[in-house]
């Protein structure tokens, strides 16, 4: 990178509206103009003057430091229930006990929404295992959008986050719907100014992450803190298969659970694995399954392949986990099976054929009693809602 670009570049990261100094900007400009003709001769001098604009701009400085903005505090370890590993932490995101409860309440707060009427638990609604009940979800203004609300618990564990796996975590998934027309329609600079202006939020985040101003990088991390708190496990299943009780679920449950991973039977576990100390119930991979095809057999949504263009991506959604899948209907990413029973006889057909169909997918010679074994043993995979995880009280 040659002197002259350094201060060009400087400039369009927009260090003349930084400066306060009109004087300094003055010389900037004039000296920026000047430098195209002098930058052989007048190279060391240069250097020394991108140094004066760095030091001279406190602020663009003091931007870059906020952008790593980490909570403060005694950190706050989650603890996994029955049946899952380790809760994922990041490094740049230590989790606290006041990070946890800001993010629970920004989380039920609809004032994250353009018109105050939308929260995330709008469609993350903890009384719906932190789904809807609605095939595709509703946004701002009753607009229906294009997808089925997955559960928010246990995305800590997502390797992906959103069906098409486009965010790599769950700080970058919550910038998302805040900003999103059809979800919260709150651009990310007004909600930042939306929340600098509440004195208690200020004070809030201020004990949180010292002081400061509110930004979009402490409201996600603040969310994604209260979410890696979701955390269900210890379900029947859990119980049976990690904890020694043999009799936390009942004859069918547990024929269902020998389908589920035979892989000549249902061949289920192929994509929603269940390991020795635990069970993800995904492998955290994209499958096209030919769920959400319209009438013509065409599908009507590109899944994984808009983020990737591979071909064979088309039509592939991330293996969903299957842990309160009983309390979560209508499934698949169109919401278009309204029940178990229906999601069963889906695999039994093999998934709708197209030319992308995942080659484990392929038609089932289940009996009636599998099916309904099957569904019963999805229907112990219902865990618990963790404490401190539903509207915070109102102070
Ligand atoms: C209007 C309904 C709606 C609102 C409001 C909403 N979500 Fe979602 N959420 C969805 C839908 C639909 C998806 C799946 C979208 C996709 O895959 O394209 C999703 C995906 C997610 C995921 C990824 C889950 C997975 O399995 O990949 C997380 C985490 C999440 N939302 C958290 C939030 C948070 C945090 C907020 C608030 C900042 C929020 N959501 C607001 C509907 C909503
Ligand atoms: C090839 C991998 C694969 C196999 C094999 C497979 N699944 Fe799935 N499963 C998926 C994917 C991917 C989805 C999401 C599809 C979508 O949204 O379009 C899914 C969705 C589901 C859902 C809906 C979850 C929700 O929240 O919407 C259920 C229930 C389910 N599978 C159960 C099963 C059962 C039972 C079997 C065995 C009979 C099975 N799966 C076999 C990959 C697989």
């Amino acid at each position: 990178m040659s002197n002259l670009s350094i201060i060009r570049d400087s400039y369009e990261f927009g260090i003349e509206i930084m400066c306060t100094n009109d004087h300094l900007r003055r010389l900037i400009q004039r000296q920026a103009i000047r430098t195209a003709s002098t930058i052989r001769r007048d190279g060391i001098f240069l250097i020394l003057f991108a140094g004066l604009i760095l030091t001279a701009c406190g602020k663009q400085k003091y931007k870059a430091e906020e952008d790593k903005a980490q909570p403060i505090g005694i950190p706050y370890e989650v603890k996994a229930p029955a049946g899952l590993p380790p809760v994922p932490v990041t490094a740049d995101n230590r989790m606290t006990a006041e990070s946890i409860a800001l993010g629970r309440r920004l989380f039920y707060d609809t004032n994250l929404s353009s018109d105050g009427t939308i929260s995330c638990a709008s469609c993350h609604n903890p009384e719906n295992y932190f789904s809807d009940s609605w095939p595709k979800a509703i946004g701002i203004d009753a607009q229906t959008g294009p997808r089925n609300t997955p559960t928010a618990l246990n995305s800590a564990y997502n390797v992906t986050q959103f069906l098409d796996g486009r965010a790599g975590s769950l700080e970058e998934q919550a910038g998302g719907p805040i900003a999103n027309p059809l979800e919260m329609n709150l651009p990310h600079d007004a909600c930042v100014a939306k929340l600098n202006q509440d004195q208690k939020y200020v004070d809030e985040f201020a004990r949180v992450f010292g002081p400061g101003r509110i930004t979009m990088n402490k409201i996600v991390k603040s969310i994604a803190a209260f979410e890696r708190t979701l955390i269900s496990g210890n379900s029947p299943f859990d119980r049976y298969q990690y904890g020694g009780r043999k009799d936390a679920i009942g004859a069918e449950a547990i024929r269902g659970l020998a389908i589920f991973t035979d892989r000549n039977r249902g061949n289920c576990a192929t994509c929603h694995p269940i390991g020795d100390k635990f069970a993800l119930f995904s492998d955290g991979k994209f499958h096209n399954v030919g769920a959400g095809m319209n009438s013509e057999g065409e599908l009507t949504d590109m899944g994984r392949f808009v983020q990737t263009k591979v071909e064979a991506d088309r039509g592939a959604f991330r293996t969903p986990s299957l842990r309160n899948v009983a309390k979560t209907a209508p499934y698949m990413h169109d919401g278009s099976l309204k029940t178990l029973k229906e999601v069963v006889d889906f695999y039994m057909g093999g998934g709708n054929s197209n030319p992308q169909l995942d080659k484990e997918m392929r038609p089932l010679g289940l009996s009636a009693r599998d099916r309904s074994d099957l569904v019963k043993f999805l229907e112990s995979l219902t865990g618990e809602v963790p404490a401190n995880s539903g509207p915070p009280v109102k102070e």
